[in-house]
């Protein structure tokens, strides 16, 4: 397998969970202490060695082009009042040999059409996928941790985790027949299954190594639950052309897209790095 260079986030969803304040700015900008959740997952596909940051955007999302890109004026008014600290956390966001590349999403059709969208970026190369509502607090970068995995079995890999059986409507479930300590290869994967239909309890969070097939089985992908284009319907039909492995990742999940998540993401984060108290 070829090394995994690319990393795509999608964040051209509505995030409609966190109205009002995401009506006209992007769910992805919400702060967790001091960081908007997509610098999270940029600084964690960065920590696994990816160079290309493909970022699918749609209406509202300036914003993030905006946070990856450098401020001028605001950077020479913290270099005046020798705010150093300050200056470089605004400046080293990215660093120097990291690209940014952004393309559009013209509608939100789903998650499956927000990543068949960076195909022409791409191209035949594996590639990581990460969304950063999912934010993991790992001592290894859980794409790492999926890109390893990938290499030692030679194929696409999903991030995944138990989950309480009746959550199961609210995730891809697979499932698997284990093939080393964390490692499980899958036999089938469904969108949000009832729990009296799920095949197990082992969810797909949002992380992904996908070798570069998906793309056609993307372009065959019709609109599944929602009626949205849904990535687990086209990782389904990649099996049966390629292996897919289901990795359970070590780390710590918080799912910040919803308000609960988010929140206990700020506490616990706050806690952890910053030494606050509430
Ligand atoms: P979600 O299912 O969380 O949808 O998308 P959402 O629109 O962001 O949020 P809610 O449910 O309305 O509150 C999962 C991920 O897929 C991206 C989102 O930006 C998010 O990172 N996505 C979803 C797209 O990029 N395009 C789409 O068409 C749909």
């Amino acid at each position: 397998m070829k090394p995994v260079r690319k990393a795509v986030f999608p964040v051209a969803g509505l995030g409609t969970r966190f109205l009002p304040a995401t009506k006209a700015s992007p769910k992805e900008m919400l702060p967790v202490v001091d960081k908007p959740l997509i610098q999270y997952a940029v600084e964690e596909a960065v920590a696994a060695g990816v160079t290309d940051l493909i970022f699918i955007t749609g209406r509202n999302k300036r914003a993030i082009e905006d946070h990856f890109d450098a401020a001028p004026e605001l950077e020479n008014e913290l270099l005046a009042k020798n705010k150093h600290e300050l200056l470089n956390a605004v400046r080293n966001i990215i660093p120097a040999h990291v690209n940014c590349i952004f393309v559009r999403q013209p509608a939100a059709l789903g998650l499956g059409h927000a990543v068949l969208c960076a195909a022409p970026v791409v191209g035949d190369e594996p590639f990581a996928v990460l969304l950063a509502d999912d934010l993991i607090d790992a001592d290894v970068a859980v794409t790492r941790q999926l890109i390893q995995a990938a290499h030692a079995q030679g194929g696409s890999v999903v991030g995944v985790q138990e989950v309480p059986r009746n959550e199961t409507d609210k995730y891809g479930i697979v499932a698997s027949e284990p093939v080393g300590e964390r490692t499980e290869q899958v036999s089938s994967i469904v969108e949000k299954p009832k729990p009296e239909n799920a095949p197990s309890n082992l969810a797909v969070v949002g992380r992904y190594v996908l070798e570069p097939q998906i793309f056609d089985c993307l372009r065959r992908t019709q609109q599944g639950v929602g009626g949205e284009i849904q990535l687990t319907d086209g990782i389904a039909a990649l099996l049966s052309e390629r292996k897919v492995f289901a990795h359970r990742y070590e780390g710590t999940r918080y799912d910040c897209g919803n308000k609960t998540g988010l929140f206990a993401a700020t506490v616990a984060i706050g806690r952890k790095y910053h030494g606050l108290t509430v």
